[in-house]
């Protein structure tokens, strides 16, 4: 396969745009909107379940991560002081002791599964935390994050919509009955109160697959090279590493709103274009469902530039929720490498969800 390139797919219709500089170029091209829930996840929806979920489309349609312009840009920049380096800084000790619980009760049993007893509980308390929801139980977050990433992945589901539209009722009576507590994002986020819970709904799907997805690749990654990094920059290197080897997530969409060009290959207006965020093409890859443990192999280097990887995306839509996602990455490894030297993955089942990436289940042992 080619390093980078545009290419067109007729199995999916769409235009597939892979490599740093190709990728970068798509997400800043503004003839590509980021407005893809009807044209790339609706449409395909066949209409009598549409109208059974009338609450899962009212609110991802309003979602701002599939908006342009200043709708956008003000939706964006009412939440971002929740992730500003200093509420980040605040909130490190917090995370450090919800690392430690789970890790603790995990550590247990000298065998168990890193996705379930760790990363799934970790990140849903830390996304609670930053979201002032932490009245919502970790079992219902992650309940709603999944049912989330099962219908945006596969929206042609109808058993997926439907969960999703329940998941969705669920999450917005929660944020009715939290909407009065001081501080946190529904203080924060602006439009009306559809728009508030709307965006309480991206930021728990949005964070917590992904987020699972780095602490299972980073997990065995570092188990599997066999190192043990001590310092901050160690660790920097082994989270921007793993992210760039295997993005959690593995592609962002657009549409062409006119016609345009990346890297010399036309693209016509009204044109679906997937961005792969891992550098391969998404539709030649072997497969998500595949480890290759080749790739960076030895270990962390010396600390990687993080404008090298596309993980968190590029331009105005890029992640917002980095900084939470590096700083619960830095400290599940920082308490790994103390509390269980030498533990090693038994065995590992990749998820079937080809976008949002990451194991169903990591086995890992810890030596008596
Ligand atoms: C390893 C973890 C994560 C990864 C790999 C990741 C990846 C991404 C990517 C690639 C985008 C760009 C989407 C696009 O261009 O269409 C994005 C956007 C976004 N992410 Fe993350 N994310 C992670 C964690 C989080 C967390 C923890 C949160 C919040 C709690 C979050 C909230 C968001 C939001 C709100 C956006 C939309 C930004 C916008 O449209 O302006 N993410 N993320």
């Amino acid at each position: 396969m080619e390093p980078s390139g545009v290419r067109y797919h007729d199995e999916l219709d769409c235009y597939v745009v892979w490599g740093l500089e190709p990728a970068r170029a798509a997400m800043a091209d503004p003839a590509l909107t980021s407005d893809t829930f009807q044209p790339m996840n609706l449409s395909y929806l066949p209409e009598v379940v549409r109208d059974e979920c009338p609450d899962l489309v009212a609110l991802v349609e309003r979602w701002f991560i599939f908006r342009d312009g200043a709708d956008h840009q003000t939706a964006r920049k009412a939440v971002r002081p929740l992730f500003s380096p200093r509420n980040i800084r605040d909130l490190a000790p917090e995370v450090a002791t919800i690392v430690e619980d789970v890790l603790d009760e995990a550590m247990r049993s000298t065998e168990f599964d890193f996705v379930t007893e760790v990363a799934d509980k970790v990140a849903a308390r830390a996304i609670a935390l930053i979201l002032g929801f932490e009245s919502a139980s970790q079992e219902s977050l992650q309940r709603w994050g999944l049912a989330l990433s099962k219908f945006l992945g596969a929206s042609y589901r109808p058993d997926f919509a439907m969960e999703a539209q329940v998941a969705i009722v669920e999450l917005s009576e929660f944020v009715r009955s939290a909407e009065s507590a001081p501080g946190g994002l529904l203080s924060l986020a602006s439009g009306e109160r559809e728009d508030r819970v709307a965006t309480a709904a991206m930021m728990v799907f949005g964070g917590l697959q992904t987020t699972v997805g780095l602490l299972g690749f980073a997990c065995k990654y570092m188990m599997e090279s066999d190192v043990s990094p001590s310092t901050v920059g160690e660790r920097s290197a082994l989270i921007e590493r793993t992210l760039s080897h295997w993005a959690p997530l593995g592609h962002v969409a657009r549409m062409a709103d006119r016609a345009t060009s990346i890297a010399s290959t036309a693209i016509p207006e009204g044109s679906a274009v997937l961005i792969a965020l891992d550098g391969t093409d998404v539709l030649d890859r072997p497969g998500m469902l595949t480890w290759d443990p080749e790739l960076p192999s030895g270990g962390p280097g010396p600390l990687e530039d993080k404008a090298l990887h596309l993980a968190f995306g590029y331009g105005v839509h890029r992640c917002i929720g980095a900084p939470l996602a590096r700083l619960v990455g830095d400290e599940v490894v920082r308490q790994l490498v103390e509390k269980a030297p030498g533990a090693r993955v038994v065995s590992a089942t990749p998820k079937a969800n080809r976008t949002y990436r990451g194991f169903s289940e990591l086995v890992v042992r810890i030596p008596g």
